[in-house]
């Protein structure tokens, strides 16, 4: 294991956008005899940390996988922790959030999330509308598979009323009608816990991302960790299917 330090990133390869599958939460809880909402409460508190390093580091956008399509599936009372939990917390701590600089924007579907929820995710959008500091999406109630059809569907609408044609139809405009239009596509994909799958986290956005894998559980993935994973991205030679020389 290998240590590396702030000085050791390069500012001028810093990656723009880190999209991050935040997973073993529940093992992690497991592993010291605790139930799995712990391992959710303080993997909560770990993105706090995650999300103050990538502002300080200068990262733009941070793009956090909290609770996916697939997700509801899982116990009622795991799912009602995730959906009542941080409404409780995130409103203790209202002022620091905007403080912060923080910018929040939700993206997923909105409709079967609970409306207390819902309402405190509108108001952390509105409040923290006019920070200037790391972008911070959240996938919640997020499927990349959800997300491409919701936009397939505007695009239709669009053509049925002729605002379109059919060759107006480009990767330009699918990605203008995506929950991330106008956010850069991620540079870095971080999935901690060992898992090495997408579980449907933003298929068409990490085309031509490096991807991260660590063995760490999402509670326990560390500062340094997070140095770490941005270390090796600056190590990588970006080639975007050409035969150019690694891309800044
Ligand atoms: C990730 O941790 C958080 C959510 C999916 C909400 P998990 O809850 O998936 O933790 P493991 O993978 O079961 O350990
Ligand atoms: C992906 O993790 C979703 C989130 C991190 C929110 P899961 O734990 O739900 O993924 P699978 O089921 O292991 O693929
Ligand atoms: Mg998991």
């Amino acid at each position: 294991m290998f240590f590396v330090s702030r000085k050791q990133i390069m500012k001028q390869k810093l990656p723009e956008h880190i999209a991050f599958i935040l997973d073993g939460n529940g093992r992690w809880a497991k592993k010291r005899g605790l139930p799995r909402n712990m391992g959710h409460y303080r993997g909560a508190w770990n993105l706090v940390n995650i999300a103050k390093e990538c502002q300080e580091l200068g990262v733009k956008y941070l793009t956090v996988y909290a609770f996916s399509t697939e997700n509801w599936k899982r116990p009622e009372a795991e799912v009602n922790y995730l959906m009542e939990t941080p409404v409780k917390e995130i409103n203790k701590y209202l002022d620091k959030i905007i403080d912060s600089g923080v910018k929040i924007k939700f993206i997923g579907l909105r409709n079967r999330v609970p409306k207390e929820t819902l309402e405190l995710m509108i108001k952390l959008e509105k409040l923290t509308d006019n920070n200037k500091g790391l972008n911070l999406l959240v996938a919640f109630d997020y499927g990349s598979r959800a997300e491409i059809i919701e936009a397939v569907k505007k695009i239709t609408h669009q053509a049925l009323r002729y605002e379109i044609k059919e060759t107006e139809i480009t990767e330009e405009l699918l990605n203008k009608n995506l929950f991330t239009s106008n956010v850069p596509d991620p540079d870095l994909l971080i999935r901690t816990a060992g898992e090495v799958r997408l579980s449907n986290f933003l298929l068409w956005q990490l085309s031509y991302s490096e991807f991260y894998f660590s063995k760490k559980c999402f509670p326990a993935f560390s500062k340094r960790q997070l140095l770490k994973a941005i270390n090796d991205f600056q190590k990588r030679k970006r080639n975007y299917g050409g035969l150019k020389e690694a891309k800044k």
